[in-house]
């Protein structure tokens, strides 16, 4: 019985031994090319995007504990479709984990860059309209029928999205670029008729570029939107410090969108915790 307590001890102390620096890398590169679980890939950050695969999982795992089988998790700024095409297949994944069906959904211009909306705010010494061009056919002809493309300006689009949406929003990419889209397409989680589980997780691509501040570009658009916002607010996700490769810059562009509301009528059914 000592033996097999001091066994477990030497193997809890050799496996935290594999996640410090020296190692850890190494292990990594091993779980990559082996045929594990999508836990043990979102754990040692073992994809192209761990953002996207770790806002995708926790996301589904939150709905799952709340009895919801089906949930949206979108990207905002599709362009070739790397990040969509990524989305999809960690998607397929999850479902088979969890159980949630996810349902993947691109949201662009179709044509890369619109014209910048006036200011400083959109960085207009940084973007060019038409950067990041999309070829459709190309795209379309990769997504499996579940997937959605979604194109025209988020102005519009987000609205008519709104209006037919079938499930909660678990997971929102978001790579606009602009703070004017990106304002834009947060009204997703503002309006009335919002459908958002009651943490929404987000990755906000441009926030440690040179010539990102708070009064421009992703960051005011988040700003902007904790102060008009009475009942969703966007912060960062802080528990994602204990993770293995916490170090790493994608961590620090992991936001949440809590649903204050939601949460307020939410209540815990699950037995008392023991310390
Ligand atoms: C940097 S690219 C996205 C890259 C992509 N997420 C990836 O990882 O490969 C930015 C995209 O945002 C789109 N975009 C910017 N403002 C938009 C708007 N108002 N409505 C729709 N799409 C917009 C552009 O068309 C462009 O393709």
């Amino acid at each position: 019985m000592e033996r097999t307590k001091e066994g477990f001890l030497y193997m809890g102390f050799l496996l935290r031994m594999l996640e410090e620096q020296p190692f850890r890398l190494l292990v990594r590169t091993i779980v990559k090319r082996l045929p594990l679980g999508v836990r043990t890939y979102e754990r040692w950050d073992a994809v192209d995007r761990p953002q996207y695969l770790t806002g995708m999982l926790t996301a589904a795992d939150l709905a799952r504990e709340g009895g919801i089988d089906s949930i949206y998790v979108a990207e905002f700024g599709v362009a070739r479709g790397h990040g969509l095409l990524a989305m999809q297949s960690y998607a397929q994944l999850i479902e088979k984990e969890t159980g949630v069906s996810l349902k993947v959904v691109g949201f662009d211009t179709g044509s890369g860059l619109p014209p910048a909306r006036g200011d400083f705010r959109d960085h207009p010494d940084k973007w060019a309209e038409g950067d990041y061009p999309m070829d459709e056919a190309w795209l379309r002809a990769r997504l499996l029928p579940g997937s959605e493309l979604i194109l025209g300006d988020v102005r519009q689009t987000v609205p008519e999205f709104m209006k037919r949406q079938v499930c909660p929003l678990g997971f929102l990419a978001m790579d606009l670029d602009f703070y004017s889209s990106t304002k834009q397409a947060l009204e997703i989680l503002r309006l009335p008729n919002r459908q958002m589980l009651r943490r929404v997780f987000l990755y906000f691509d441009d926030i440690f570029l040179t010539e990102n501040h708070r009064f421009a570009g992703e960051r005011l658009a988040i700003e902007e939107f904790n102060s008009e916002s009475e009942f969703v607010k966007i912060d960062r996700w802080y528990s994602l410090c204990g993770r293995i490769f916490r170090d790493l810059r994608w961590v620090q562009q992991m936001y949440v969108a809590h649903d204050l509301a939601a949460i307020n009528n939410f209540h815990s059914k699950r037995a008392v915790q023991i310390v």
